[in-house]
């Protein structure tokens, strides 16, 4: 796979300082408060894992599938929820985790269904952050990292459902995109 890469952006103990980071942030804000891991599927999966141990608190997880239509590099906004959540969220504080926020739409439609089930209260942390795209108004609480306006791969970030296993966050190769 390495032979694909055309250059590492974000390194593998750069990623795991920063989850670590961000762990202990969260412990720290959510202490006594009743906590809920909303994890969406596929691309925040690693990063979840990886974040729920580092924050030293009880606390739920639960997935969502959505798929926002579009083509492989660019969401549409108009979104699907494809696996909903398993309980109800009524009374909870949900965190979202996501992979990347690109134009935001996804998880602008996916704060408002969340909003309307009733929960304390629902917040955002994403690993990674593409501001120069964002065409929705939307209230980040936890940033990993700022990236470029590239598509990049990596630690749960796909291409066509590939090289989400590389354990850092990469740019492919130009000829990779064609
Ligand atoms: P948004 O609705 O435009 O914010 O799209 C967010 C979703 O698009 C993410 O959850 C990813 O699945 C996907 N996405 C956006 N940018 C990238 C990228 O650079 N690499 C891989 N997936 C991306
Ligand atoms: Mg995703």
């Amino acid at each position: 796979m390495n032979k694909d890469i055309r250059e590492i952006l974000i390194t593998e103990d750069v990623l795991q300082s920063k989850v670590a980071e961000l762990g202990a942030k969260i412990t720290e804000d959510y202490n006594g408060k009743d906590l809920l891991l909303v994890c969406v599927l596929k691309g925040a999966v690693i990063f979840v894992s990886d974040l729920m141990r580092k924050i030293d608190l009880p606390l739920d997880i639960d997935f969502m599938a959505i798929s926002s239509y579009g083509s492989n590099t660019q969401s549409s906004g108009v979104v699907r929820i494809l696996k909903d959540l398993n309980t109800a969220i009524e009374g909870k504080h949900v965190l979202i985790v996501e992979d990347i926020i690109d134009s935001g739409l996804t998880l602008s439609y996916l704060v408002e269904n969340l909003k309307s089930r009733g929960p304390e209260s629902v917040e955002i942390c994403t690993i990674l952050d593409k501001p120069d795209r964002r065409t929705s108004d939307l209230e980040i609480k936890y940033t990993g990292f700022q990236v470029p306006d590239e598509f990049v791969v990596g630690y749960g970030l796909d291409y066509a459902e590939k090289y989400r296993n590389l354990p850092y966050i990469a740019i492919l190769k130009e000829e990779i995109y064609q």
